[in-house]
């Protein structure tokens, strides 16, 4: 068992053949078994010595440890020298988890002794024979090299994809009661969920966050859960006090979902709040006009309006789609934002592909 601390063995070594040297000149041959001894010790990093008077035993020990810590790992380590060429594995040749780990992108291909003898630490996400690993690079001076532990999180990202799909779901309801209160179909919430994630896309959002708009949008009615049945389900035109009511939904969408610390919430009642502010700061509650109106609000107005007309109604027939477009690009620069319109027209066929896919 290795029981020298770190220089030790180097400093054994290096004595004993001094006193190797002494011994042979001046021939004092006596000397000559303890620098071997010395030697012998230095090179096994074990002094039989120490071992029998317990010294360093505490270092014997965790010398030990370390030495059987990587083998017994159950989690993949690796290490890797500064080329990136790998050094070390726990993982044999078992695993795919070998190819996959991109050593490259820790390194700077340009600036080596970057990572190396600076404090980096990455943490990069793989997936490798049906398990999600997240895998920590960290630069380890002392012995020239970098370190990456995996770690398996395959029931993590299990319980986080149901979280979100939970979500995903209680939105969809909530949705879809803020709908049927105003008679809306529940294909209508989906509809509008795809073209708002559509146009994020086109105008530039992160996957993630698209993703969080697509989640959030189909709540953009649930206000209407706070309006009278008198003025909600009232068959004919509604007079100005009903409609003055009827325009409170976006208010009480945005009180009911404002406090909310879970992103998908917060977006939803961003979505809530301002998705009848108009372009030209005819809308409402606000009257707020251009890029004073959040881009989810924006963003859902064009995907709802666009669905809302293109679908069939108790009180109306769905308009015809040579129609839509034409009020569409009247309506850019009024109602809508003119950058999204022109987005939505060059990419017209997505729109009706989801239209297609998700209709009633
Ligand atoms: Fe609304
Ligand atoms: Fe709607």
């Amino acid at each position: 068992m290795n029981n020298l601390f770190k220089y030790e063995n180097a400093i054994r070594i290096g004595i004993g053949i001094v006193l190797i040297t002494i011994a042979s000149n001046l021939s004092l041959w006596w000397i000559f078994p303890v620098g071997l001894l010395m030697i012998y010790t230095g090179v096994s990093s074990h002094c039989p010595i120490y071992a029998a008077l317990n010294i360093n035993e505490e270092q014997a020990l965790e010398n030990y440890y370390l030495s059987q810590l990587p083998k017994y790992n159950p989690e993949p380590m690796f290490l890797f020298d500064k080329e990136g060429k790998l050094k070390f594995t726990n993982i044999g040749n078992s695993s795919s988890l070998k190819d996959k780990i991109d050593i490259k992108s820790v390194l700077n291909p340009l600036k080596p002794e970057e990572c190396i003898y600076s404090e980096i630490n990455h943490l990069q996400s793989y997936e490798s024979d049906g398990q999600n690993y997240m895998v920590h690079f960290k630069c380890v001076k002392d012995i020239d090299s970098i370190l990456a532990y995996a770690f398996n999180a395959t029931d993590l990202v299990k319980l986080q994809d149901e979280i979100i799909s939970t979500q995903k779901e209680i939105v969809y309801k909530m949705g879809e009661i803020g709908e049927t209160r105003s008679k809306e179909t529940g294909n209508h919430v989906k509809r509008v969920a795809e073209y708002s994630y559509l146009l994020a896309k086109l105008s530039g959002f992160s996957e993630e966050e698209a993703e969080l708009l697509k989640m959030a949008s189909p709540m953009h009615d649930i206000g209407k859960v706070g309006i009278p049945d008198s003025v909600l389900k009232k068959p004919g035109k509604l007079d100005e006090d009903e409609w003055q009511i009827m325009k409170t939904h976006a208010q009480i969408g945005f009180e009911l979902l404002q406090h909310s610390q879970r992103p998908i919430l917060k977006a939803a009642s961003i979505v809530a709040y301002e998705h009848h502010e108009k372009w030209d700061g005819s809308g409402y509650p606000n009257s707020k006009r251009g890029e004073e109106i959040h881009i989810y609000g924006r963003i859902t107005a064009v995907a709802d309006v666009f669905d809302a007309l293109g679908s069939e109604r108790i009180y109306k027939e769905a308009w015809k789609l040579e129609r839509i477009l034409e009020l569409f690009s009247e309506q850019s620069n009024k109602h809508f934002d003119p950058r999204l319109i022109e987005l939505f027209f060059t990419n017209i066929d997505a729109f009706l592909t989801i239209k297609e896919q998700y209709k009633d």
